[in-house]
């Protein structure tokens, strides 16, 4: 059992025979220190990443056995960077067993209103810096008899939603990077997990998110719900495909089956979504049809 120092504001941390070392990235996000608040209380050693030192320091140090964990800022669109993730996990953490890809990032916006760099940015972040950090990693995680990697993807991965198409595309490319490295490594005890979450109440949703969430009655969940779901994903066995949340676990089933059932449903939505897609672009409101 690994030995943790712990403060009395700090939950208390449930013994484990053999702590696993995990890199969480986009730690400083809502799902990101939720997911390292309850590893960290299940005894796993954490390395944090994100691009913002005091948010992953505070952090760190509200963690049980803060001294075992570690920070590294990394921007992970920066290939350098990346490579100095995979360095420290070998060279300072003494290997990795989990990698959980959770860093991302979105955008609400009809897709006549996203630039060549937004396209760049949402696509690099949530399906290239994955894609290569998890190809990188590879070799140190085959050394663990227990090792996982977690790809956070997201319902609208699966609903392809107006406003989200290019968020969407990053997430559904995702869903297929996980299913094919599946089976790719199937014959290897490496699980490769997909999590798609559905709205979640984080700094990722921006006010018109939340005000059209609100508008067409979409539920949303806590972080801690996702951590949860992501904690039951690393102690199962085999890997695994979740999605949280109902009815949004029937729409992706309906969506697969009958897509022509949800693009009436969602067309009856279309002028409240595009109202609010819009909001951030006020100069180009009542140029689209
Ligand atoms: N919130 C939702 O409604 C929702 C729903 C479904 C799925 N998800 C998915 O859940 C994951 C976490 O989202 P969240 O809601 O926790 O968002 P968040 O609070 O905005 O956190 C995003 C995290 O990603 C990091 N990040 C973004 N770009 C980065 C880059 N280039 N390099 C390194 N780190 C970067 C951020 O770091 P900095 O602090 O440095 O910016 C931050 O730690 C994402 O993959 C998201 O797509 C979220």
């Amino acid at each position: 059992m690994r030995a943790h120092s712990s403060s009395e504001t700090k939950p208390e941390t449930k013994p484990e025979t053999k702590p696993l070392t995990v890199l969480v990235t986009g730690a400083s996000g809502g799902i990101g220190r939720a997911i390292a608040t309850l590893l960290a209380t299940q005894g796993y050693r954490l390395l944090l990443q994100g691009r913002d030192a005091k948010r992953l320091e505070q952090l760190r140090i509200s963690l049980p056995g803060d001294a075992d964990h570690r920070i590294l800022v990394a921007d992970l669109l920066n290939p350098a960077a990346r490579r100095t993730l995979v360095q420290t996990c070998r060279d300072e953490m003494g290997g990795v067993d989990v990698l959980i890809n959770n860093a991302g990032v979105s955008t609400f916006a009809l897709l006549s209103d996203t630039s060549d760099e937004e396209l760049g940015r949402i696509l690099g972040t949530n399906l290239l810096a994955p894609m290569a950090l998890t190809r990188d990693l590879i070799p140190l995680l085959q050394e663990s008899k227990r090792a996982a990697v977690i790809n956070i993807g997201s319902a609208f991965g699966h609903i392809g939603h107006p406003g989200f198409s290019v968020y969407g595309a990053s997430k559904s490319g995702l869903h297929g990077f996980t299913e094919a490295l599946r089976r790719e490594l199937g014959d290897t005890g490496l699980r490769v997990h997909y999590l798609a979450p559905r709205a979640v109440d984080t700094a990722l949703n921006t006010d018109a998110v939340n005000g059209l969430n609100r508008s067409l009655g979409n539920k949303s969940d806590s972080p801690e719900r996702v951590a949860q779901a992501c904690l039951r994903l690393l102690e199962g066995a085999a890997s695994q495909r979740r999605f949280i949340g109902w009815p949004e676990r029937l729409f992706i089933k309906v969506n697969a089956l009958f897509p022509a059932v949800v693009d009436s449903a969602l067309a009856k939505k279309l002028p409240v979504i595009r109202e609010y897609a819009q909001q951030n672009f006020p100069d180009l409101k009542g140029d689209t049809p």
